[in-house]
């Protein structure tokens, strides 16, 4: 049932997300493989108060001052890996481990 002033996946493109309702994709085939009976930790972990509000300059491949589950939200911008002045110029194997890497730490974290 469609909920009253509320969004839902729309046929093209997006639209605007109030009380978005995301049944419609997450019931498509594209999570239908998954191990849904896996149990995942929902404890919170505190963020220590020393970096409350501070910028951390590191890697994303190891944020080793962030506990387990304690972000709420991250952003992520990885490098492409074409020659931009920003990036390292990696093998694809490399790259696809500084993916795996910061993907993996993204995880662990929210
Ligand atoms: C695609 S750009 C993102 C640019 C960013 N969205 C912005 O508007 O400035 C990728 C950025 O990731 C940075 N970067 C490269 N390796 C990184 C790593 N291991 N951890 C965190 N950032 C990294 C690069 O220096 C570059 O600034």
């Amino acid at each position: 049932m469609k909920k009253k002033n509320g969004t839902e996946s729309s046929d093209f493109g997006t639209n605007g997300r109030i009380n978005h309702d995301s049944s419609k994709f997450y019931n498509s085939k594209l999570y239908s493989t998954l191990d849904n009976k896996i149990e995942i930790d929902k404890t919170e972990n505190k963020l220590p108060n020393e970096y409350l509000n501070k910028f951390i300059l590191g890697s994303a491949e190891n944020m080793k001052e962030l506990p387990n589950n304690s972000i709420h939200l991250m952003i992520t911008s990885p490098p492409y890996n074409v020659s931009k002045v920003y990036d390292d110029d990696l093998t694809l194997k490399e790259y696809l481990q500084l993916l795996e890497n910061s993907f993996r730490e993204t995880y662990r974290t929210l």
